[in-house]
């Protein structure tokens, strides 16, 4: 059967090549999304990035860090070419690596890594039971005492800023049908389950309010087509100095792996 998920992101990498639009084309999201990763890596760590598309991110960890080795992994084919052409026109060395996998099977020992991190992944998969399976992979590869980041998009805030909308009769807004936003309900519940210790980094409420929410009351959206604009950089320039509301879609799951 064809998997129209990966068929779509095989689409990205050869309509956009190395830019950010392969993954997204929100600019400023991607910016406080790798902001935010960032604050969580330290010099000499093994990482990995699982779904790594054309290694948009993960270069840039690469120049705000010195990683002892980054790997990047990525189901589409296309994208994990896409990356190692950047890599090699980057000059980068065998410390960084790009692969073909599936985060729902890694092909990794056990406790691989310092730190294992997804940006807006696992939400592609089709099913909360595929979404954990996923989940149990990047714990599993991560060594005790390390950590794990889950930086996708909820549920929650998708309600709590279509609520908003409602309010001033905008329609809602929707998931594409290549994704499936996940529940903070069932993930704390999961994560409480397995006993594991987490904080919630909340980067983008304020930009998501901004952008998807008050740029429509003050402007005409037709106006401001796209990601890259005024309105959208100054919530971005809030957001970088504070956040908070529960607005924001993109939020970052930060998970310490006990030493059992
Ligand atoms: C939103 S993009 C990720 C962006 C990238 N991490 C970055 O920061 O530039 C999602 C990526 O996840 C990949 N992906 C989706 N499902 C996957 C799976 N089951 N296993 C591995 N990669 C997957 C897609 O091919 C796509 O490249």
């Amino acid at each position: 059967m064809k998997d129209h998920i990966r068929e779509y992101w095989e689409s990205q990498a050869r309509a956009h090549g190395a830019g950010h639009e392969a993954s997204w084309g929100d600019n400023f999201a991607i910016a406080l999304e790798i902001d935010t990763i960032a604050k969580h890596l330290a010099d000499g760590d093994t990482v990995l990035d699982v779904g790594c598309a054309n290694g948009f991110s993960a270069f840039r960890q690469l120049e705000l860090h010195r990683l002892e080795r980054l790997v990047g992994v990525d189901f589409a084919a296309g994208m994990v070419e896409a990356a190692r052409a950047a890599k090699t026109a980057r000059g980068l060395d065998d410390r960084v690596e790009f692969r073909v996998g599936d985060v729902r099977a890694l092909d990794f020992p056990d406790d691989a890594f310092d730190v294992v991190y997804t940006t807006r992944v696992l939400i592609n998969l089709p099913t909360w039971r595929e979404q954990v399976k996923g989940i149990g992979e990047c714990l599993r590869v991560t060594r005790p005492g390390g950590t794990v980041i889950l930086s996708e998009g909820f549920w929650e805030p998708l309600q709590l800023l279509n609520a908003m909308r409602a309010l001033a009769r905008l329609a809602p807004l929707v998931e594409h049908d290549f994704n499936r936003y996940l529940k903070k309900q069932s993930l704390e519940e999961l994560l409480a389950t397995l006993g594991l210790e987490y904080s919630v980094d909340e980067f983008s409420s304020v930009y998501y309010l901004g952008s998807r929410f008050l740029r429509e009351l003050v402007t005409d959206p037709s106006a401001y087509p796209g990601y890259s604009n005024p309105v959208n950089e100054l919530f971005y320039n809030i957001e970088r100095e504070y956040s908070c509301g529960g607005f924001g879609i993109q939020q970052a799951y930060v998970i310490r792996k006990g030493r059992s």
